[in-house]
């Protein structure tokens, strides 16, 4: 039996198995907060329902002991811990381990310290609600495309060229050769929607970013859906549906979650239906309106920078332009210039191509980074020349514009800076139990 199981085993007998979270009690009385891995539940150590010598090695547990407890089950509306409101009759108590001196204890500890013990931070109930909710997302992600239509193609990791620009690659030895950890798996995924028409994959990803941001990792997981005869607009149609499962998912499965990490909800609740959208003309437009009125970046004491037509947005253009909407906002047609070499321009303003992020609300920034493709193997080429890309190794890519090309599109939506949102967590080392920044690759 498991903690999230106990509402339906109410008056039973149950055996918990799982960790000493916290103990308290005196006199006759013991009261364990027993965490299983799948919530807390309150045990009661009663001095006259177990054997005396179960009753004193009780009083030996210290925090994170395992323990094997068997009891009665008993609806207690005022009982704690997660979800709360059962608690356990204990009629037998054994000790697998008594736990040495515990180094996470309920006072504040700092983030380097917790970073270096994340081995064992994860077992912390915010660390616990966030990896949880990540697992919720993942579920969700894999279900709407499988329901839509999407196959599931994985895309190799080892990779012998750029794919999402030079200067952010991990080079490896393979064997005498040099390689490179994918960046994207989306090179691939267009080979493979001329085969499956629509396709993800769903993967790590790696950048050696140089940005130590709380919103940067060099190791991510990313899925990557592709369609086949999908222009821009139908992209964001199928962008804002998929967002707006994977929201609305965790809002029904991860209410316990949700509660541990005190997430207010509301905004949450407004993902569904369409999502606004803005061109980048008008983006700058507003960002500069904004800069030159004075106003504040929501949430920080810093006035809104202006931006010249061009340039890629900072993280505060992006918090700005976020705020001024209640649900997560499309930006498309950036400047050609500062996207990757594969998007198609459009047609009659080449200046600008068609691309689309998604910021999420709430200061989270780009959750998807996506475009329709360059379809005309002679631009492509040309672009290829333009990015000063290797030509040889980009030869099976063009070969994909030679032999029924078709307008097609497809984006990248990161699981960590999903999570950050939807946890309200405000940085994305605690968005994945083993995170890999600029400054850590240990434990
Ligand atoms: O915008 P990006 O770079 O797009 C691509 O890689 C495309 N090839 C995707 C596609 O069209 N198939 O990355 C997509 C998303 C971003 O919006 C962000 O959520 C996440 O991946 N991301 C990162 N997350 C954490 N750390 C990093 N260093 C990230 N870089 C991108
Ligand atoms: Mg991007």
């Amino acid at each position: 039996m498991r903690v999230n199981a106990l509402q339906h085993h109410v008056d039973e007998t149950v055996t918990l198995q799982g960790w000493v979270y916290n103990k308290t009690g005196k006199g006759k009385l013991q009261f364990i907060q027993l965490r299983d891995g799948t919530g807390v539940c309150q045990a009661v150590v009663f001095k006259g329902n177990v054997t005396e010598e179960e009753f004193e090695e009780g009083k030996r547990l210290t925090q994170e002991s395992s323990i094997t407890l068997t009891g009665v089950v008993k609806a207690e509306p005022r009982a704690p811990g997660i979800p709360g409101g059962y608690e356990l009759d204990v009629r037998a108590l054994r000790i697998a381990q008594v736990a040495e001196e515990y180094p996470i204890t309920p006072k504040e500890h700092g983030v380097e310290f917790l970073m270096a013990n994340r081995h064992l931070w994860l077992r912390s109930s915010r660390q616990w609600a966030a990896m949880r909710v990540r697992a919720v997302i993942i579920r969700a992600i894999r279900e709407w495309l499988d329901d839509h239509g999407f196959l599931n193609v994985d895309t190799p990791i080892i990779t012998p060229a750029a794919a999402e620009g030079t200067t952010t690659l991990f080079k490896i030895d393979f064997h005498g050769e040099p390689a490179f950890l994918a960046q994207t798996g989306q090179l691939y995924n267009e080979a493979n929607i001329f085969a499956f028409g629509r396709v993800y994959c769903f993967g790590p990803t790696f950048r050696a970013e140089k940005s130590k941001t709380r919103r940067h990792l060099q190791e991510f997981w990313m899925v990557e859906p592709e369609a086949a005869f999908c222009d821009l607009e139908q992209l964001m149609e199928i962008e804002e549906q998929f967002v707006a499962h994977i929201v609305q998912t965790c809002l029904r499965d991860c209410a316990p979650e949700l509660k541990v990490l005190e997430r207010d909800t509301t905004q949450l609740e407004q993902v569904s239906g369409s999502f606004p959208r803005l061109t980048y003309d008008e983006a700058v437009d507003r960002i500069n309106a904004a800069a030159a009125r004075g106003e504040l970046v929501p949430g920080y004491e810093d006035p809104v920078p202006t931006i010249e037509w061009g340039d890629d947005f900072g993280s505060p253009h992006e918090t700005y332009l976020a705020a001024q909407f209640e649900k997560p906002v499309f930006v498309h047609h950036y400047p050609t210039q500062v996207k990757a070499f594969y998007m198609e321009p459009e047609p009659g303003r080449p200046e600008v191509c068609r691309s689309v992020d998604l910021l999420a609300p709430e200061g989270y920034g780009e959750i998807i980074g996506g475009s329709e493709r360059m379809s005309d193997p002679d631009k492509l080429l040309a672009a290829i020349r333009t990015h000063k890309l290797p030509e040889e190794v980009y030869q099976w890519y063009l070969d994909l514009r030679r032999y029924g090309s078709t307008p097609h599109s497809g984006f990248g939506l990161g699981v960590e800076r999903t999570v950050a949102w939807i946890c309200g967590l405000d940085h994305v080392r605690e968005t994945i139990a083993f995170p890999r920044t600029l400054t850590t690759m240990r434990p």
